[in-house]
């Protein structure tokens, strides 16, 4: 068997207006369009991903957060509809997806190597987040490929961000790990936006783009110099960041996501690609490729 390899990894976030705007027909909400700036990079990125071949998308999701250690989905199809908790006006979306459980098993056990605390989740029933299911559908829209879904371990809440990126820098090396023993090609996705403070009041139409920008300037500096790291391929630095930031503007970093890409991807020094940089409903979201390939040469 030849040895498996992280084809590439993008930070995918996942605002479900995305999905809306689109008018998919998993989706039973309409709209009008909106977000274009961001759906149109999620256009580049599925670009930049059409000539590569990978077997299996790994997710890494806010949503599905869990207080007792990391679990994987450990069932291999969910069929169901799921429904925004803060948008189910523009949020009703009918999945049905596969997962790869053999390699989500191959990443809990590489993981419990690690030291850290893993559970296999093996309800049939269970609701897939919509994080997963929004970064899946805009990567992947046609899921054509099998997933493997991480939950985001809330240690920044029981304890601190420090140890938060310590454990998910010890998850990434183990998913690196057992996708290099799998022989499996495949893509990982970070799925979260970068600050977080959003408005608390939604327009009467919520794909009016004229009241669509930023919160706050501070989060616009803030989110500026992580991606600008990130294009300098300074990622060490945007971890030893990620603290500061993630308290500054309440991000959504703080679920250990971006960590762990980071460390997956044994912390690049070459430079990310930047597909697209907008707000949704305030916050600010990043669309953003790191091609391993581009190390080597
Ligand atoms: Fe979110």
């Amino acid at each position: 068997m030849s040895k498996g390899e992280i084809v590439m990894g993008a930070l995918a976030p996942h605002p479900p207006h995305l999905v809306y705007a689109e008018n998919p027909p998993q989706n039973e909400a309409t709209a009008e369009g909106g977000w274009e700036e961001l759906r149109w990079g999620y256009e580049r990125l599925r670009d930049s991903l059409s000539e590569k071949d990978y077997d299996v998308i790994i997710i890494h999701t806010p949503h599905w957060a869990t207080f007792v250690g990391t679990h994987f989905l450990g069932v291999e199809k969910f069929k169901s509809l799921s429904v925004d908790p803060i948008f189910p006006n523009i949020f009703r979306y009918n999945y049905d997806l596969t997962v790869d459980v053999e390699l989500s098993k191959a990443i809990h056990d590489s993981a419990a190597e690690e030291g850290l605390l893993v559970k296999m989740m093996e309800n049939p029933d269970f609701r897939i987040d919509y994080g997963t299911i929004t970064s899946g559908h805009l990567v992947n829209p046609k899921w054509d490929k099998p997933i493997v879904c991480i939950s985001s371990n809330r240690s920044k809440f029981y304890f601190n961000s420090e140890l938060m990126q310590a454990n998910m820098i010890k998850l990434g090396k183990a998913t690196r790990r057992a996708v290099e023993a799998s022989g499996k090609k495949a893509l990982l996705l970070s799925s979260n936006s970068l600050s977080h403070r959003h408005f608390t009041t939604e327009p009467e139409i919520p794909e009016d783009m004229s009241k669509e920008h930023i919160t706050n300037h501070n989060q616009y500096l803030w989110d500026m110099k992580m991606i600008n790291l990130m294009k300098e391929g300074k990622t060490k630095e945007l971890i030893d960041l990620m603290p500061d930031f993630t308290e500054q503007t309440v991000a959504e970093t703080e679920a250990g996501c971006l960590t762990w890409l980071m460390s997956a991807l044994d912390f690049p020094d070459y430079k990310a690609t930047v597909h697209a940089y907008g707000t949704v409903i305030g916050t600010g979201n990043a669309i953003i490729g790191w091609d391993p390939k581009k190390a080597k040469i």
